[in-house]
């Protein structure tokens, strides 16, 4: 008889584990040695299954000053990463690293950035962290030398500046460290803040459903983090799937939302280093119907009723939902519904869980929010039916294909590790054309959200898809609602095919070196991950 991770949980609880610790917070780790090579220690006991969360924080909404301040990006702006003491969770303050600053004098950490589309971007990144940053601009179309991936490191002590043209389309994009290997401590340890794109089809948008944003429109930051008893982050640098113990919405712990009963549009990202959501609103154990309007990288071309929606680390929904006939007083959950998380990476089974204490199992059901409802009932809307034009889909053969599989415990692309042969380009790709590629997860593998550096793309085909999945999937090419947007971060899962289009048209000359990778963290610090070359020359 085998057991799997989660009978495995449930021992954890047990005499049977007293003698399995979670680790230290990786902070201090030497950067000279390879991670996967540093011993593991195994400072504190074992801490018992959390309890389920309460939701009684007000929500933060992006305010003037510190943590999500909401600012316009109307002149150059200095951020500092450092590490900075701040009453999170109630009791002894959190050591988050983050990126601070000043901004019409007033403390801004984390902030969320609102530029209008066309507008130019100028930030100063000034490295007081003992090690190598970045400012990686998630989903934005920018040349390499402003992609702050870990080709680019800041040093510590040294400063860059981005600058560019956001030209992207009115989404809402994200922007966090990269440095190779410790991505996964750095956004754990607390980088990551919103991007917001806006243009006059949102201003329209806005109007025509009464939205105001952070009052009607909320941005949803959401992450799985593992808190200590004494309120630090913890993370073990060269470990698995971090999970993490709580979740934090926009850095709130077991947050509550005050809404009215009226309709909200709810921008989401997903910022956790390994877990998935399966997102749904639930009221008495139902789910709700809401709308998609939007995906990564732009709105559909018209909303999709759905009542679930995956999330995968890296991805954003723009969701729309109507409270209006709901009763006054209801608490609506913001919920990850249970789903099959397909760990069949045949990984050893004192993993994950026992090193997560307290975190709930990946693929069990999980509150996130609780919204309460109240006031007079507003007239019920409907989205405009339609959204936005886009492109049809060009189906073409396969340029490149990609097979992600694991090896031992190395995750690899093709054979290949990044680290094995680090930064040296796999191949090129000719500025301006179109290619299709294929990217095929093995049956022995788990779910990797692969991500591409400054390309959207859109998702051709999904074959040989979990039940899962092709439950969701309506029509041809086993796409679910999901994939009829503009996407940079695609869940492939084990087992899966997915063919995506993408267009390598950009401003830029002379050869940009990208990254693509998955974006569970542990799996790209571990180099699940290569970086290709855009130039003029195929
Ligand atoms: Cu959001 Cu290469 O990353
Ligand atoms: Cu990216
Ligand atoms: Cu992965």
């Amino acid at each position: 008889m085998t057991i799997n991770r989660r009978e495995l949980l449930m021992l954890a609880g047990s005499a049977a584990a007293a003698w399995l610790m979670p680790r230290s917070v990786g902070a201090q780790s030497d950067h000279a040695h390879h991670p996967l090579l540093e011993p593991r220690r195994f400072p504190t006991p074992v801490q018992r299954i959390a309890p389920p969360p309460k939701f009684v924080t007000p929500l933060r909404l992006p305010g003037h000053e510190d943590l999500m301040a909401s600012l316009r990006l109307d002149a150059p702006l200095e951020l500092y990463s450092r590490v900075v003491p701040i009453p999170l969770l109630g009791g002894p303050h959190t050591l988050m690293w983050c990126y601070e600053g000043e901004h019409a004098g007033r403390l801004v950490r984390n902030p969320l950035l609102r530029v209008r589309r066309g507008q130019e971007l100028a930030i100063r990144l000034r490295n007081e962290l003992p090690e190598s940053t970045t400012i990686h601009w998630h989903g934005l179309n920018v040349d390499e030398r402003n992609d702050g991936s870990g080709l680019h490191p800041v040093l510590p002590g040294a400063s860059n500046l981005y600058r560019f043209a956001v030209k992207d389309a009115a989404s809402m994009y994200w922007y966090h460290p990269h440095p190779h290997y410790r991505t996964g401590l750095h956004i754990h340890s607390g980088m990551s803040g919103l991007l917001l794109v806006e243009d006059e089809r949102e201003d329209q948008l806005r109007a025509s459903l009464d939205l105001e944003f952070g009052v009607t429109e909320i941005p949803l930051l959401i992450q799985d983090k593992q808190i200590s008893e004494k309120n630090q982050f913890q993370y073990e640098v060269g470990d698995d799937d971090w999970i993490g113990n709580r979740v934090l919405v926009n850095w709130t712990p077991e947050p509550y939302f005050q809404a009215e009963r009226r309709a909200y549009r709810f921008r989401l990202l997903n910022a956790s280093n390994a877990r998935p959501f399966n997102i749904a609103f639930v009221l008495d154990g139902v789910a709700l119907d809401f709308w998609l309007l939007g995906t990564d990288a732009g709105l559909l071309d018209r909303p999709q009723r759905v009542k679930q929606c995956f999330l995968a680390p890296a991805q954003r929904l723009d969701v729309l939902i109507d409270f209006a006939r709901l009763p006054a007083a209801s608490r609506v959950r913001l919920t990850s519904l249970a789903f099959d998380p397909m760990e069949n990476d045949g990984a050893p089974l004192v993993d994950l869980h026992l090193e997560h204490p307290g975190a709930t199992p990946l693929g069990e059901a999980l509150d996130l929010m609780a919204i309460d409802l109240e006031g007079k009932a507003a007239r019920p809307i409907r989205p405009p039916s339609r959204l936005a034009s886009l492109p049809k889909v060009r189906n073409a053969p396969v340029t490149r294909s990609f097979r992600v599989h694991i090896e031992g415990r190395r995750w690899l692309i093709d054979g290949r590790n990044h680290h094995d042969d680090m930064d040296t380009p796999r191949f090129r790709v000719r500025r301006g054309d179109y290619e299709v590629w294929e990217i095929a997860n093995d049956t022995v593998s788990m779910p990797h959200p692969m991500h591409i550096h400054a390309f959207r793309f859109r998702v051709l085909e999904r074959i040989g898809s979990p039940a899962q999945i092709r439950e969701q999937a309506a029509g041809r090419a086993g796409l679910t609602p999901q994939d009829r947007g503009w996407t940079d971060t695609v869940l492939v899962w084990p087992g899966e095919r997915v063919r995506i289009g993408i267009d390598f048209s950009q401003p830029f000359t002379g050869d940009q070196t990208y990254m693509f990778h998955c974006h569970n963290l542990e799996h790209e610090d571990q180099g699940l991950m290569l970086s290709f070359v855009v130039g003029d020359e195929a």
